[in-house]
């Protein structure tokens, strides 16, 4: 995810804004870039960590006392220089850095290359110097015209502009991504995050969706979208550092869960572009997915969408096994690979070897990874850095890029509509925190848990199971609900916590009935259903949703709850859920 900064001080900014950069290092990124303004726009950029990029063109070599800086994690354009913020206008007078998409990029690059623009990168933010110059240049000052640019932009942003015109100030502005504004008497900040700033000052204010903002050394404006000015409260932060990194949440974890409510909208932005993707495939008549632990989950999910909406043969495969499985393929198979990292050892060997023979698409988190310079085709998750061991918001953000591809492999319009419902849903499932914390207490003795589903709920049982593995080091597994009956039933005994994942649906009957079958040999059941569902009024725990979440999208929503119990429950018996024992967050070796 990327970082900015944007600093007005009375004295020679470079130091205090590289400091200040660096506390965002948390977010991870790939490139690092910094631009003052004096008499003209300097600029110092590189690919690389902020140690790499300083040791080769020390980026404190730089004058002036008004700059912007930014680390970027690549979503347009591989991480290189050339890619790198802040961007500048063909003039360079203006100098950008942004964080967010820009969605309708590609129509703006184009007009604004057709009036005689120069781009010099492939990122969607370079178009927003442009646009800046664009109305500069028709007699507007650097306020109006960021105004008039952002209401050009379709997508998210948090941006800080600086320009030769007007050398006294940076204007910024915020559209669902974060942006915070630091205030001190000894100068004003711009930054993506609290820690950025706390070294300079402990008194912010949360700038909202849609405020635009005049930075100035002894003032500073904000605004609403029309440029009326607004009060805001200034609030005293009284975090330490640590806590501060994490967004004020005691662990990475919990605030990655608590990001993905934004990370599908940001995910559900690459619709057009995976169905441009889709329109690329060659004629094929089976589909294979290969993948590991969270993603092998979102793979099987992958498998139930594709069997029951396209009717297309499909099969996932372990990557770990794949050498047993390689010799089927051929080139009427698309082979999907679904890996956060990208750098997944046993995937890229598969990889490797199916590319030969079939069509390969990636679906991945990180831009540039060994993944995505082997595959055919890359699907980008946009889930951001995740930094805590187990997979939370980029499993969330693999399963949307998988109901998308079905969805445009199927022009299932409105399979894609209801995909835009899944974000407000599923931030009723973080509201229900506290009555998970609940739950959380009473099941954290239990040596072992179930989690049974059906369907496309059935690899939510073996996310939610493997989630709970991972981080509580509590035995558990996840079944399909018809097939306890041939053998798990066995392990069953008074007072077993059992999670049902019981959705409306087709698949609810069987389901329902298999979880009374456990019941009556005395389980405890945590059921996760409809409100409406009156048949689980007297289950031991409930964990409701609104009736419209039936199964085909409750994979998308039930498992954030799921996420939120194990990581309760590892809270509970005081392990860090963030550095499980054992496990590493890319598994480089096979
Ligand atoms: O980076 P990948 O998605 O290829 O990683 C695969 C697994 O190692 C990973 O999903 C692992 O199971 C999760 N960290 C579990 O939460």
């Amino acid at each position: 995810m990327c970082g900015i900064v944007g600093c007005i001080l009375n004295k020679e900014v470079a130091p205090t804004i590289i400091d200040s950069i660096k506390k965002l290092e948390y977010r991870g990124y790939d490139s690092v870039g910094i631009a003052t303004v004096t008499d003209k726009i300097n600029v110092k950029k590189g690919s690389g960590k902020i140690k790499e990029v300083d040791d080769e063109i020390h980026l404190e070599d730089i004058d002036g006392k008004i700059g912007i800086a930014h680390v970027r994690w690549a979503t347009h354009g591989n991480p290189t220089k050339e890619n790198a913020h802040p961007h500048c206008s063909c003039d360079n007078k203006i100098s950008v850095v942004h964080n967010g998409i820009i969605e309708n990029y590609k129509e703006l690059r184009l007009e604004l290359q057709q009036e005689g623009h120069t781009f010099k990168s492939e990122t969607d933010t370079e178009i927003i110097p442009h646009l800046i110059e664009k109305y500069m240049n028709e007699g507007n000052d650097l306020l109006k015209s960021t105004q008039l640019t952002i209401n050009r932009l379709i997508g998210s942003y948090a941006l800080a502009v600086i320009c030769t015109e007007e050398p006294d100030k940076i204007i910024g502005a915020r559209k669902e991504s974060p942006l915070i504004v630091g205030v001190s008497d000894h100068g004003n900040f711009l930054a993506s995050d609290v820690p950025a700033i706390l070294n300079e000052t402990r008194n912010v204010i949360y700038l909202e969706d849609n405020e635009i903002i005049q930075l100035e050394k002894d003032n500073v404006i904000i605004m609403d979208k029309d440029l009326n000015p607004i009060e805001k409260e200034i609030v005293e932060i009284d975090w330490d550092p640590e806590m501060a990194e994490k967004g004020g949440f005691d662990h990475f974890m919990l605030k990655e869960i608590y990001e993905e409510p934004q990370v599908i909208k940001d995910t559900l932005s690459e619709s057009s572009k995976i169905k441009e993707i889709v329109s690329k495939f060659k004629n094929f008549n089976r589909i294979c997915f290969v993948a590991c632990g969270t993603s092998y989950h979102a793979s099987l999910i992958g498998e139930y969408l594709i069997e029951t909406q396209l009717h297309i043969p499909t099969e996932v495969i372990l990557a770990s096994e794949f050498e047993y499985f390689q010799n089927t393929l051929d080139d009427h198979t698309l082979v999907i690979f679904i890996t956060q990292s990208g750098e997944t050892a046993d995937t890229i060997n598969a990889l490797k070897v199916a590319k030969q023979v079939s069509e390969t698409l990636a679906i991945v988190n990180v831009v540039g990874s060994s993944v995505t310079r082997e595959a055919h085709h890359v699907i980008y998750t946009r889930a951001g850095p995740e930094i805590g061991v187990a997979a939370t918001k980029t499993y969330i953000s693999q399963l949307i890029c998988i109901y998308l591809l079905v969805a445009h492999l199927s022009e299932n319009e409105e399979l894609i509509e209801r995909l835009y419902t899944i974000p407000e849903l599923t931030e009723e499932s973080i509201e229900r925190e506290e009555d998970i914390k609940i739950i959380a207490k009473k099941y954290k003795t239990a040596k072992d848990f179930f989690y049974i589903g059906s369907g496309f709920n059935y690899p939510t049982a073996l996310e939610g199971a493997l989630k709970l593995k991972e981080i509580t080091y509590i035995h558990a597994e996840g079944y399909p609900a018809g097939e306890l009956k041939h053998g798990p039933l066995a392990l069953i005994e008074d007072g077993i916590p059992v999670v049902g994942l019981l959705p409306p649906g087709p698949s609810y009957s069987k389901t329902f009935n298999n979880l009374q079958e456990i019941r009556a040999r005395g389980a405890h059941m945590i059921i996760l259903g409809s409100e409406e569902d009156t048949k689980i009024d007297d289950v031991h725990d409930k964990i409701v949703f609104n009736q419209i979440v039936d199964e085909l999208i409750a994979p998308l929503i039930y498992i954030i709850d799921l996420q939120l119990l194990s990581y309760h429950i590892s809270v509970e018996k005081d392990i860090d859920p963030d550095k499980p024992k054992n496990l590493a967050k890319s598994v480089t070796v096979v």
